[in-house]
Formats: C-alpha cells, sequence, structure tokens
C-alpha cells in the first residue's frame, strides 16, 4: 500500500474524495488503524487526556511526543503519520521551533507536523515549510489555549468570529500549510473556509463539509476515554467493555485455578520443555 501525500490530499479535495484520519498513541493503536485502511495517523497531544490521564494537553512535553510517534511509526509504516507540537514548543523563536520539528521527524519519524493557531503564527508555519516539512494547521478550538479561552467552546458563531477564523484559514495557506484542522467550528463557518481554501479541511465537530474528518482513538473505540457524551463524537466500537471483561475472565480463573490448565503447562518429560517456550 502506498502511503498518502500531500500532493493527493489536494487532489482528493479537488475530487470531492473525504479524507479519513484518526489519532494513534503507540504500536498496536497504529497498526490496527493502518490496518483498517485510515488516510492518515495523527499523533495528537491528546495523548495527554486519553493516554498519559492528565486533564488537559498543557503537561505534554516534546519528549512525550516523540516517544510515542516513534512507536505509532513502528506500528504503521505505510500510513502518512503528522504530529503534534506540543504546548509552548514553537513560540520562542524559529530556532527553537525547528530544533522541535527536527525531532519529530527525525526521532519520532512523522512526515509533518500540526502546530495550533492562526495568523499570528503563520511566520513560524512558513519558515518549518521553507525547511521542508509539511505543516498541518489547526484553528477553531486550541486545546492548548484552553486556559485564555476560558473552555471548550464552539468557535464561529458569529459573523466576526467566523470572519476570524476565515483570516486564520487563508493565511496558514498562504503560509505553506498542506490542509487546516477546524477543530469545533459551527458546521456553516467550516462549510465556507472549506469553499475559500483550495487546501484541504480536516474537521473534527465542524460539521458535515470538511474535506476530511478527524477523531480521538480513544473516543471512537470507547477504550476508557475520560470523555463522556461528545456530541461530534460517534462510538464505533465498545472495546472499553471487551478489555474489562477479558481481565475479569482471567482474575476469575487465577482465583478458581482454572488458569493456566493442562494445555498450558512445561512438563518435564515432554519435549516442550527443552524448545523456547515462543
Ligand atoms: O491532539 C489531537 O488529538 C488533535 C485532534 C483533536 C485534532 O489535535
Ligand atoms: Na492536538
Amino acid at each position: 500500500k502506498q502511503p498518502l501525500n500531500i500532493v493527493k490530499m489536494r487532489n482528493m479535495k479537488r475530487d470531492g474524495k473525504p479524507i479519513s484520519m484518526l489519532t494513534a498513541y503507540d504500536y498496536p493503536s497504529a497498526k490496527l488503524a493502518e490496518e483498517a485502511d485510515i488516510d492518515m495517523i495523527l499523533v495528537g497531544d491528546s495523548l495527554g487526556n486519553v493516554v498519559l490521564g492528565y486533564n488537559s494537553t498543557i503537561p505534554v512535553t516534546l519528549d512525550d511526543m516523540v516517544y510515542h510517534t516513534r512507536s505509532v511509526a513502528r506500528g504503521a509504516e505505510n500510513t502518512f503519520i503528522v504530529a503534534d507540537m506540543p504546548f509552548m514548543t514553537y513560540h520562542g523563536g524559529i530556532d527553537e521551533s525547528l530544533k522541535g520539528v527536527r525531532r519529530l521527524m527525525q526521532e519520532g519519524h512523522a512526515h509533518a507536523v500540526k502546530l495550533e493557531g492562526g495568523a499570528e503564527i503563520a511566520d513560524t508555519v512558513k519558515r518549518i515549510v521553507q525547511s521542508g516539512v509539511p505543516v498541518l494547521g489547526h484553528i477553531g478550538l486550541t486545546p492548548q489555549s484552553v486556559n485564555q479561552i476560558g473552555g471548550y467552546r464552539i468557535q464561529g458563531k458569529d459573523a466576526e468570529d467566523a470572519k476570524r477564523l476565515m483570516n486564520d484559514a487563508k493565511a496558514l495557506e498562504a503560509a505553506g500549510a498542506f490542509a487546516v484542522v477546524l477543530e469545533l467550528v459551527t458546521e456553516e463557518a467550516a462549510a465556507e473556509i472549506t469553499k475559500a481554501l483550495s487546501i484541504p479541511t480536516i474537521g473534527i465537530g465542524a460539521g458535515r463539509y470538511c474535506d476530511g474528518q478527524v477523531l480521538v482513538y480513544h473516543d471512537i473505540l470507547k477504550y476508557a476515554s475520560p470523555y463522556r457524551d461528545k456530541r461530534f463524537v460517534k462510538t464505533y466500537a465498545d472495546i472499553g467493555s471487551v478489555i474489562r471483561d477479558g481481565i475479569a475472565q482471567y482474575v476469575r480463573e487465577v482465583k478458581d485455578r482454572s488458569f493456566p490448565a493442562e494445555e498450558h503447562v512445561f512438563k518435564s518429560e515432554n519435549k516442550q520443555a527443552s524448545e523456547p517456550a515462543l
């Protein structure tokens, strides 16, 4: 299978073919997403919430991102992988930003990076793109700024706010971003931005008219996600209860000594005992 690339993505938008994106954070999640034919994997800093158990993405470090991106890359060798630049790693000057990008690409083996923000980070985006690295933009609700925004609020609700988002989207396109994530944006504002840009929009809680959709792995699979009842999430499987039931059964069988059974043991007389166990 040939991985997607940014030229093909632009053609998909032109041809009206939706782009599927899902987060993944480690080898098994990436492997299963690739086997399910996902177009693009995002190693999101949402790993702070769904994997590391923090209550925001702010504590996530560059080391965390590199570590997780590298394991994703090993699980999905034929899928286009985008890694998030974490909180405060791209506002301290271009040298520092490029250092983080280098680590995500060279140590993490990502194919592209994602940065939160609009016109105010367009120069940074431009410099990263000029260094040969594809950049995915991210506007609307930007979780790294949650304390400034004052909560996880829907963006683009009035004309002025929709116009601000449109300006940000255009600034990112002009800076060379290959696509833009629209998070928690009204369907109307997202549709207008999608129409105005020649690069794809990837929506999360941004309605039906984006060029692609992205969701969080643990959310769509009910995998111990800390979130309940997010309107924009659809549950496609309940692996949380499958895992919990499987573990509970294991615990019961250890307690009642039905595990291990005869077929799981090595006898000294028997030839398996002298062969490798795996
Ligand atoms: O970290 C993440 O999962 C993201 C998506 C929600 C777009 O940034
Ligand atoms: Na993110």
